[in-house]
């Protein structure tokens, strides 16, 4: 149908009599002659059609926005005056001599140049086949593509086997709710869809292919953000005779090659790692984004024997901290700011944002460096100023290094809760003042506990899942003092996001049973939900571990994109919705009745 691109074509192409086709991007009559901006996946091209020629010239009269041509002409070189440096074809033409209309497109709902911002995502979403034409969604889609094409390059020439596995499975525990499938021929029963190819990767470490990976479609009925979708893509990984040492550094490898050849980022050699109680400690959370230099100081030893109850009472409870994070060049805040980023942190569960404003810079014994003031006091400005005596105050400026113009903010209560909302303050604060660096800042978060607590259920709970096996010295506090066992467990976090995370597994069926117990699941249920699993353990397992990858996360980075909805074909709204196919559906009464079900529709006014 075509001899040429329309984006390739050069001056070298002068004189060539070339057919192309594509889509109409915009249409331009002058007064006389038209002018079609043709575009094919290369790029595009300036057509001319003069009235000289009727049969095209009728035909480009016709033309609108996307509509689909089919055109044969001569290239030649633009008129002086008339070149556009900006396009790669901006030097030349293509004089028509003859146009097939291959398609007509009605009035669009956006134009292929808008920007992202420019279009509603509900629109975007919508008419997708046509948001997906736009040059940004192209180049992300191709981008991904290119990292999955890395991706494999790199496993395929390490021995790793591509192997698939069922999507119509039973429940695989990653924390978050199973997308459920009725079946037919057991009428009454499910099948779940998998969170993740854990325990197959798993059973095939046993069946001795010893190096798998998988481009994994994973499934997960959760609470959507901009990084999550219910269905989504993992890079998956499983490898036998290895330690954690092992699993990091070849998939370290993988990720600093992958990132170079597909966006020309260079990675750090290696990636520093970071234990999570450091990560806590230092930027309360364990997904740290180190492009950004501000940190937490710990005050809670501090703040023991001080009257001020609302810092008093954390400091001496074992569970509570506190904490502050100075902001350099804070003291400008307005009152406005603070009491903005008050609200903020409440979100977080914060019951107030304490701070203090340092107008001089004060010596830590307490006397002024600056001649105007004489006390420790007189050079800060803060409403908790009265409360607190001037050791306390020392304390907090020697801490914090704060120097004039810094503001400090504080946060008193449970530790999670201080956590988590000066470990949010410190990204939004940061973004604000414009304090993230460029670049890419992996870090390896290591030494997760194995066990969280789950205040709500009153039980623990897997921190990563129920087969990552617990450091060697810490079995023995399993259940004497769970919250105190380390797993063999690690993240890989880049720029804030969690891009990765894996374990070394329990190979060994009764250790495996002790860490079910631990989560107040018994032999019997054991049996019941992972009886295959304990049964594959005890025939010969090797040692174990492995990782998995969010690849829309990595391809949302590598494309700059601020959502992984940017950099998958036909995503689904926040609400779990395609707005394209509208999906999920109604099904007919005949459906459900060969799957014997019956739908108990929400009352009119329930939320769906
Ligand atoms: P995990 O649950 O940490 O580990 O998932 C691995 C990676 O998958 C990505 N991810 C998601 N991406 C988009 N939308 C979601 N809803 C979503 N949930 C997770 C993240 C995450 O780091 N079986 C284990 C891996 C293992 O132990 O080998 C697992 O699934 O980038
Ligand atoms: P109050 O005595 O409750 O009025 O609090 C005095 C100051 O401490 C105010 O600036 C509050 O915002 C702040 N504050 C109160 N509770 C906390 C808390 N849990 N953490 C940090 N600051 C707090």
């Amino acid at each position: 149908m075509r001899t040429h691109l329309s984006g390739q074509l050069t001056p070298n192409d002068i004189g060539e009599r070339v057919t192309l086709a594509g889509w109409v991007l915009n249409r331009r009559d002058h007064g006389g002659v038209i002018f079609i901006d043709l575009r094919d996946r290369s790029g595009r091209v300036q057509v001319v059609a003069d009235p000289d020629a009727p049969e095209p010239f009728a035909i480009a009269e016709q033309a609108r926005n996307e509509f689909v041509l089919r055109v044969t002409g001569t290239v030649r070189r633009r008129p002086e005056g008339t070149v556009n440096a900006e396009l790669p074809t901006g030097e030349i033409e293509v004089v028509a001599e003859r146009i097939e209309l291959l398609g007509r497109a009605e009035p669009l709902p956006f134009q292929m140049d808008m920007a992202d911002d420019e279009i509603s995502e509900t629109v975007r979403l919508k008419y997708r086949f046509l948001d997906l034409r736009r040059p940004p969604m192209q180049s992300a889609l191709r981008l991904r593509a290119a990292l999955i094409s890395e991706i494999r390059r790199f496993l395929d020439a390490r021995d790793f086997v591509d192997i698939e596995t069922p999507i119509l499975t039973r429940s695989t525990p990653e924390g978050a709710r199973d997308y459920l499938v009725p079946s037919r021929t057991h009428p009454g029963e499910f099948f779940a869809l998998p969170q993740s190819p854990q325990l197959f990767k798993q059973l095939l470490m046993v069946a001795g292919f010893e190096r798998y990976y998988q481009i994994a479609r994973c499934f997960r009925d959760e609470d959507l953000r901009a990084d999550r979708q219910p269905e989504f893509t993992q890079l998956d990984v499983e490898m036998s005779f290895v330690d954690e040492g092992d699993v990091i550094a070849l998939m370290e490898q993988l990720i600093r090659e992958v990132f170079k050849r597909t966006a020309d980022a260079d990675l750090p050699d290696p990636i520093p790692r970071m234990p999570y109680a450091e990560a806590l400690a230092r930027y309360g959370s364990d997904r740290p984004d180190l492009r950004i230099a501000l940190e937490l100081t710990d005050l809670t030893d501090l703040m023991k024997a001080v009257e001020f109850k609302v810092f008093a009472a954390p400091a001496n409870d074992p569970a509570g901290r506190v904490a502050a994070l100075k902001v350099p060049g804070g003291g400008q805040l307005t009152r406005a700011q603070i009491d903005h980023y008050t609200e903020f942190v409440a979100q977080f569960g914060a019951r107030g944002l304490a701070y203090i404003k340092v107008n001089e810079t004060v010596d830590a014994d307490g006397t002024a460096t600056d001649t105007t003031t004489a006390t420790i006091r007189d050079g800060l400005q803060s409403p908790i100023l009265k409360f607190l005596p001037d050791d306390a105050l020392a304390g907090i400026l020697k801490r914090t290094s704060a120097v004039r113009g810094d503001l400090i903010f504080f946060g008193a209560d449970q530790a999670a809760v201080v956590n988590d909302a000066l470990g949010a303050l410190r990204l939004e604060v940061a973004r604000d003042l414009g304090l993230v660096e460029p670049g890419w800042k992996p870090v390896w978060v290591v030494d997760f506990p194995l066990l969280a607590w789950n205040e709500d259920a009153a039980r623990w709970e897997a921190q990563h899942h129920p087969f990552t096996a617990p450091r060697a010295q810490d079995i023995e506090l399993l259940e004497s003092d769970p919250g105190k066992v380390r797993a063999r467990a690690y993240d890989l976090v880049l720029n804030g996001r969690e891009a990765g995370g894996g374990s070394i597994r329990i190979h060994d069926a009764a250790l495996q049973r002790r860490v079910l117990n631990a989560l107040g699941i018994d032999d019997a249920q054991a049996q019941t939900e992972f009886g295959f699993l304990l049964d594959a353990l005890q025939y010969g397992a090797p040692p174990h571990g492995g990782i998995a990858f969010g690849i829309d996360r990595l391809a949302a980075m590598l494309a700059g994109a601020d959502s992984i909805r940017d950099v998958i074909a036909f995503p689904k709204t926040q609400r779990a919705s395609c707005l394209l196919t509208e999906a999920p559906g109604d099904v007919d009464e005949g459906q459900l009745r060969e799957l014997g079900l019956a739908v108990k529709k929400p009352r009119t006014g329930d939320s769906k």
